[in-house]
């Protein structure tokens, strides 16, 4: 498979903020690669750069196999950009600010009708074609930054959170049109903090802390890196703290936290612990109200690869 970005010991530094700290990566042609982080990780500043419309300290960039520059107007050419606050023109419609930014790289009149109507279908803003930017709510106003960014079906997409502070429904149409805008042969680079969007959409994660990659692969691969397989959680009122080393010495039982009435145990191995910990509970009478198994989530891995939540 042909790489479409290369990245090799990209440093970028603020100041006395070092943002970005010897970054390198590839991102495959015709992959969702995600970029997640918490805020101030440094994905926005890893974009720009990648974009060249940072100035970096050091470090190399190749797109499409050639090297990224200010000036690579036809490197340029061939991206779609949906930044992270949203840029479109007030005093144009829906479909107005569609077509101009169409406009800027397409010239047959025809073609480019095609080409904003696609758009408008992938975003689902078929209804909202004579709306004015203000008229829109906050989902569908990203809807329409994201319809800008991506209308003359660019070989490589940038979008940068492109659902924060989307409804869930929006977000999931969101979410659909990048995957269609995939399966149609672009390739997607997807920053988010939220874990689970990456979990729907990316088929490779590169996780960020502090500008630097602290995992990346598949999401199985980076599950594995946890090494958890099982995680519980069960809501019990005032457990006796006495339970938990008990708790802890069940099979498989690889660590647990007992906080606001919440127990979460997890597991290295199996997908069948709870029935020892019903038999357990059982046993000592211990209620019980919610109970729960999941596969552990990115947010495990990444609490267990830095000792932080990767939640706001
Ligand atoms: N123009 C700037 N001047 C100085 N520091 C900056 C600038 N832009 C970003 N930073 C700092 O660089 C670090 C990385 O910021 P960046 O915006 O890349 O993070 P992010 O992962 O995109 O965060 P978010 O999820 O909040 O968008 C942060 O500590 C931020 O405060
Ligand atoms: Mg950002």
């Amino acid at each position: 498979m042909k790489n479409v970005i290369e990245v090799k010991n990209l440093t970028k530094e603020y100041k006395q903020l070092r943002a970005i700290d010897d970054l390198s990566f590839t991102v495959r042609e015709g992959e969702i690669l995600g970029l997640l982080g918490p805020n101030g990780s440094g994905k926005s500043t890893t974009i720009n750069c990648l974009l060249s419309l940072l100035k970096f300290n050091s470090g190399n960039i190749k797109i499409f196999g050639q090297d990224m520059m200010p000036d690579a107007y036809e490197i340029k050419r061939n991206i779609g950009v949906v930044f992270q606050d949203v840029a479109v023109f007030d005093e144009l419609t829906v479909y107005d600010n569609i077509n101009y930014f169409c406009g800027l790289y397409i010239a047959d009149k025809k073609l480019r009708n095609q080409y904003v109507e696609d758009a408008i279908t992938l975003v689902g803003l078929e209804n909202y074609k004579k709306f004015y930017p203000k008229q829109l709510s906050g989902g569908l106003l990203r809807r329409l930054n994201i319809a800008c960014g991506i209308v003359h079906k660019p070989k490589l997409i940038f979008l940068d959170e492109p659902t924060v502070a989307v409804d869930p429904q929006s977000r999931n149409n969101i979410l659909d049109g990048i995957k269609s805008l995939r399966d149609q042969g672009a390739t997607i680079v997807y920053t988010t903090h939220y874990m689970e969007e990456v979990e729907i959409i990316c088929d490779r994660v590169i996780i960020l802390d502090k500008g630097k990659i602290i995992a990346s692969g598949t999401i199985d691969e980076l599950k594995a890196l946890a090494n958890i397989e099982e995680k519980v959680t069960l809501e019990v009122i005032d457990l006796d703290l006495k339970y938990l080393d008990e708790i802890k010495k069940l099979k498989h039982v690889d660590d647990i936290s007992y906080s606001n009435n919440l127990l979460i145990i997890t597991y290295t191995k199996g997908k069948n612990n709870l029935v020892d910990l019903i038999d357990f509970l059982k046993l000592n009478k211990i209620n019980y109200t919610k109970i729960f198994s999941e596969r552990p989530t990115l947010n495990d891995v990444f609490l267990y690869l830095t000792g932080k939540e990767l939640r706001d």
